[in-house]
């Protein structure tokens, strides 16, 4: 259960570097942005229709969230059964069982704010069924970013979620490099400096677009009739896909 944790864990942290330098792309403006997510549907085309990786990569992502939340279930609950009525006693209360409790504690709190959040981003971002802001529309993923982004309280919605990931990442790269056995050999010094700079970069990485947008340093949204002959050109053979706004025939 522990290295199915520690598995997923490095996987998931693989896909959050992967979004968060994909997020980066917002810094070189509007059309390059929104390029960059149909980039991301072409992905292994023709081998698999538009939008095909995208669906894949879903599918493992939810099936790595099954595995990591529910085998983090499983040991808590293992752990609460067998401690059954002793659960009161504090049987070695030095400051290293404080610490790891308090870092278990944080780990599942941690755990259960990212789940929360999850929820709200795919609503907001994917499926569009909340849009604080203005008006989304699917595609627009710059435009949707920077009307979402606008707003404070959605600001401090990513900050506190971002700096829950960052916590997670930096506790669960040092747990699963110890459950893989790493933390016994002559690494130790490096670890601590490896998982520091994972989680500030998460950190940095993810905020740096919101902050721009919040702050008023990027560009603004361009006008329907501004932005579509740009992105049409940019996007090339993905135009059928937008057949409505690029005038071409959908296939
Ligand atoms: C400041 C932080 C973040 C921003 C601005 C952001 C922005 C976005 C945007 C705009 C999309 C839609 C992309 C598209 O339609 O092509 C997206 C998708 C997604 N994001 Fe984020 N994201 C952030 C943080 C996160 C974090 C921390 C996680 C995971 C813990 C995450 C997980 C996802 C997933 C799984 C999708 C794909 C959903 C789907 O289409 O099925 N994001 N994000």
């Amino acid at each position: 259960m522990k290295r199915l944790m520690a598995w997923s864990g490095i996987v998931f942290l693989l896909f959050v570097i992967f979004h968060m330098y994909g997020n980066t792309h917002y810094f070189e403006g509007e059309i390059a942005y929104d390029h960059y997510a149909v980039w991301l549907r072409q992905l292994l085309q023709p081998l698999l229709p538009y939008g095909g990786f995208l669906w894949i990569m879903r599918l493992v992502l939810v099936a790595l969230l099954l595995a990591h939340a529910g085998s983090a279930f499983h040991l808590w609950y293992r752990n609460r059964k067998a401690r059954g009525n002793d659960k009161y006693a504090v049987k070695k209360a030095n400051a290293e069982y404080y610490a790891s409790r308090y870092a278990m504690r944080t780990m599942r709190w941690g755990g259960v704010i990212l789940l929360l959040f999850l929820v709200w981003h795919i609503l907001q971002f994917t499926t569009l069924s909340l849009t604080p802001g203005g008006e989304y529309v699917h595609g627009r993923a710059f435009q949707n970013m920077y009307y979402g982004f606008q707003l404070w309280w959605v600001y401090l919605i990513y900050l506190i979620a971002v700096c829950a990931l960052a916590l997670h990442a930096w506790h669960g790269v040092w747990s699963a490099l110890q459950t893989l056995g790493l933390t016994r050999t002559r690494i130790v010094p490096y670890i601590r400096i490896i998982a520091t700079l994972v989680a500030l970069v998460l950190l940095i990485g993810f905020m740096a677009p919101p902050t721009a947008i919040l702050f008023g340093w990027t560009d603004l949204p361009m006008s329907d009739t501004e932005y579509y002959p740009q992105f049409c050109e940019a996007i090339g053979s993905a135009a059928s896909e937008f057949a409505e706004h690029c005038g071409v025939a959908a296939h």
